[in-house]
């Protein structure tokens, strides 16, 4: 039993559609939702471990790692696609080393995760660093605001 887990559940598990507003408490609380949460998760709200699990790996939104210290997103639907976007999360995965199936460069410095529209599609393309929203973003601009942030 993760504490965490039983607390999100204790205020959460009675509501209609409980997974989702579960899986966001979990996430919100750890920064990620732990694969052996989903057991516990499963058994409360009386659904299979490949219902819970094929929620959170449906929705971009949810993690199974904890992400980096800065998390920069990337809006890959239609307007920011057709802006640019695709080769702007190429160019943000590349600079920031997260290549392959790794969301989070090895030093745990960055996460670079995809996003399906920001509402900003006026000012495509669009990302999201540390919570902030960004638009008409281009590879120049991208860098220098990732020279901005201070690692520690
Ligand atoms: S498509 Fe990227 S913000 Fe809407």
């Amino acid at each position: 039993m993760h504490a965490v887990v039983t607390e999100v559940l204790a205020e959460r598990a009675h509501l209609p559609g409980a997974l989702l507003p579960v899986l966001h408490g979990v996430q919100d609380a750890l920064g990620h939702i732990p694969r052996e949460t989903v057991p516990e998760i499963a058994r409360a709200l009386n659904l299979s471990r490949a219902e819970v699990h094929g929620v959170i790996t449906y929705y971009h939104h949810f993690r199974e790692q904890p992400a980096g210290r800065h998390v920069l997103q990337v809006c890959r639907a239609e307007s920011c696609r057709a802006m640019g976007g695709e080769a702007l999360h190429a160019h943000a995965r590349a600079k920031l080393r997260c290549s392959g199936t790794q969301h989070s460069s090895a030093d745990g410095a960055y996460t670079v995760e995809s996003v399906y529209c920001l509402g900003l599609c006026a000012s495509s393309p669009a990302v999201v660093l540390d919570g902030r929203l960004h638009a008409r973003m281009t590879p120049a601009r991208l860098d220098a605001l990732l020279a901005g942030k201070s690692e520690s």
